[in-house]
Formats: structure tokens, sequence, C-alpha cells
């Protein structure tokens, strides 16, 4: 509240009124509409849930990404989000290069959730500040928590802060915040290249406020998730917890994207390496607890990279983990077509949006009555 205060006396009135409108545009109005209008839109908006988050998947069409541009505009307006000077102009990182060797503070915590309702899976989404409707779809759709009878699931949506418009979004946060308690939030900014610090941050809230939960899910906020496949094929909560376990879509001998033109760019003083190691696709992909905290731990000590799903891929390489392969078409990066049968034994599809969502789901829900085993 503070820094809106700042920032009303600091701004002429009509600045504000027009920021107000765009805030509430931004908010409101469908984003596949903004980009087709507005360029500015396009980036301001560009979603990295939406779109392919690993580098295998991009389409060699994709047109220039004004990586540049984007940095530019997150550094002006780092210091209107945080108020805060900007730590890094001095120093020699490069642009891309992710921060995290101080940590960050949380802004929305749900520190007691866990001792509440001791959960059998913890399920991350991504979400951004202003995705206000696809946290609801989700709330109604997979993100559920009585999804599955008898199991606990503990749901829980992990942003930034805007680039743009952290302060003005922050009210309308906190009050979604206090009414469903299942958000969480850090103090860095929310941009495409800052992905892998909210997937640290959820390994970070597990270390500290629910080390026990015995699994946990990364999911992206357009997906299709079949919960209660997931828990009864891989997780299985009549046997013990596995260990050191994770898995998803499994992506082996890939290469970092070496050139600027692409989303995906991840410069060689980033990371160095010509290959990754295997890791799960970044859409969905499943952890035990134990590997969470192992996670958190090893990536203070190396070099974090801008590709959340490939890092933590690296994690476990340093840790001497493998990935765990799971049977075939259970985890799909490419979207399929809505089958309600075929849909009930699968656990993850990539690309569905929230009106997409609502509108199979009544559907899915049937699935007991129609679909034999
Ligand atoms: C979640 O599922 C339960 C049980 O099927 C249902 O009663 C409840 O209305 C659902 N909640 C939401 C927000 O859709
Ligand atoms: C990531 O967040 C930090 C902390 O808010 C910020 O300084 C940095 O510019 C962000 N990086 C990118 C690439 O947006
Ligand atoms: C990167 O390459 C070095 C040298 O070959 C190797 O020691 C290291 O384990 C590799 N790191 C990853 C993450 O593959
Ligand atoms: C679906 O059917 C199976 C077996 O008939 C049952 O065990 C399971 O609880 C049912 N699931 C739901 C969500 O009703």
């Amino acid at each position: 509240m503070k820094a809106l205060t700042c920032q009303l006396q600091a701004l002429p009135t009509l600045l504000f009124a027009l920021s107000s409108t765009f805030l509430f545009l931004l908010v409101a109005w469908p984003k596949s509409e903004f980009s087709e209008k507005n360029p500015l839109m396009l980036k301001l908006c560009s979603n990295p849930q939406s779109s392919p988050n690993s580098a295998q998947e991009q389409n060699l069409n994709v047109p220039e990404f004004e990586w540049e541009a984007v940095l530019e505009q997150g550094k002006e307006a780092s210091s209107l989000a945080l108020q805060s000077p900007a730590p890094s102009a001095a120093t020699t990182h490069h642009p891309l290069e992710v921060i995290y060797s101080k940590g960050y503070k949380f802004r929305l915590n749900e520190p007691d959730k866990c001792q509440e309702r001791p959960p059998f899976l913890v399920l991350f989404v991504i979400t951004e500040p202003q995705d206000i409707a696809r946290r609801k779809a989700i709330r109604q759709t997979w993100g559920n928590e009585s999804s599955v009878p008898g199991v606990s699931i503990l749901r829980i949506f992990l942003t930034g802060v805007h680039p743009l418009f952290g302060s003005l979004l922050q009210p309308l946060l906190e009050e979604e915040s206090s009414i469903y308690r299942d958000i969480i939030q850090q103090d860095f900014l929310d941009t495409y290249n800052n992905l892998t610090l909210k997937t640290l941050m959820g390994m970070e809230w597990v270390t500290k406020f629910c080390p026990n939960v015995p699994y946990v899910m990364k999911a992206d906020s357009d997906i299709f998730l079949n919960v209660e496949y997931l828990v009864s094929q891989l997780l299985q909560p009549h046997l013990p917890p596995k260990k050191n376990y994770m898995t998803g879509y499994i992506y082996r001998n890939t290469k970092p994207i070496r050139d600027k033109a692409y989303k995906w760019y991840v410069p060689w003083e980033v990371y160095p390496n010509d290959t990754y190691p295997p890791y799960c696709g970044g859409p969905g992909y499943v952890l035990s607890g134990d590997l969470a905290k192992k996670i958190y731990q090893v990536a203070q000590t190396i070099k974090v990279i801008n590709m959340e799903d490939s890092f933590m891929g690296i994690c476990l390489h340093e840790l001497g983990i493998s990935v765990t392969d799971s049977p075939r078409g259970l985890f799909n990066v490419y979207k399929i077509t809505y089958e309600k049968c075929q849909f009930s034994k699968l656990i993850v599809v990539h690309h569905y949006g929230p009106e997409e969502l609502l509108q199979i789901w009544p559907s899915f829900q049937d699935q007991n009555k129609t679909c034999t085993s």
C-alpha cells in the first residue's frame, strides 16, 4: 500500500487514471484479444505459460522475440514496481542471468496451511498476478482440492510482481488471496526469464512450510490435468512414498537455444554446456517431497538458468539423481483434442485455456459412468 500511495502523489492524476483503465483492461480482457489488437500488449501479456515452455517444442517460424525491448521495459518498471534500486545495475551479470544469490522475500504467504491439513500432494500452479480468470477456472476444475476422495490435496498458486503494474495489481491480489488463501508471492519481477524463480519459490515453500509432504506437482496454468489418474497410477497413496522421484514428459539430449531471436534464448554466459541433462517438460511434472528440498538446497550453490524445466534437470544432475520414466502418453506437451475416455487415462495435456477447461469439465466429470477401464 505504501508503494501505491507514493505513486499517487508522484504521478499526475491523468496518468494514474490512464493506468487504472489500462489495469482494468489487463485484468478483464482475454489475452488473445489484446495480443491481436495491440503489439505492446503482446509483449506485456506474452504469457510464458501459454507458450511452449520448452525449447524443444518451438516452432521454427516463431517471429522474432524482442527480448531486449522487454528487458528494457522490465528495468524501467522495476523501480516503479518494487520501489527499490535495481541491484544488479553496477555488476557484470548478463541481463538474462537469473539472480538468486540472496533469495527473495514472501509478499504473500500461507505459512500454516500445511500444518492445518497435512496434504498428500501439494499442487503448485504457475500464474501471473493478473491471471484472475485463469485461477478462477482452475479452482473450479482440476485445481479443486476435493477431486480425489480420501486424498488430501493442497493447491497453491505461485506469482511474482508484475513488471509494470506491480503496485496497482497488489491490492487485487491481496483481496483474492484473503478470500481463497491459495496464493503465494515473492518480490521478484514476474517475467518469462524469471520463471525459474517461481518454481524455486515453490521448492522453498515446501522446505520451510511443508517439509513432510510426500509429493509435489508443478503445473502451468494452461494445461488439462487429471489429478485422480496421477494419484491412482503414479503416486499410489497406499504405498510408502517414493524418494528421489521426478517424472513427467522427459526430454533427453536436448541443446540450449543460442539464437537471440527466440524467446527460449539461453546465452553461453548463463549456461555454457552444449547439452542439457535429462529433464521433465515444464507444463506439468511431479516430484517427491524429499527431492523438492534437495532441489531448493542445490539451487543455492549453482548458477540458476532462465529455462525452468531444464534447470530442474541441471539440479538433478548436480544431485546425481535421475528422472524416472512414466508409461508413454501420460504427460503430453502437445495439444490433444478433448475426448472423454482418452482423457480419463492420461495425466497432463498442454494448451488448455480457462474457457476450454470450463467447457470440457462437466463432460470429464462424467467419465466414471461411461468409460470402461
Ligand atoms: C469441488 O468438488 C467438490 C466435490 O466434487 C464439489 O462439491 C465442489 O463444488 C467443487 N468446488 C468447486 C469450487 O468447484
Ligand atoms: C528478475 O527479478 C529480479 C528481481 O525483481 C529483477 O531484478 C530482474 O530484472 C528480473 N529479471 C528479468 C530478466 O526480468
Ligand atoms: C557441463 O560440462 C562439464 C564439463 O564436461 C561437466 O563436468 C558438467 O557435469 C556438465 N554440467 C551439466 C549440467 O551437464
Ligand atoms: C470412479 O469409479 C471407481 C470404480 O468404480 C471408484 O473407485 C472411484 O472412486 C470413482 N471416482 C469418482 C470420482 O467417483
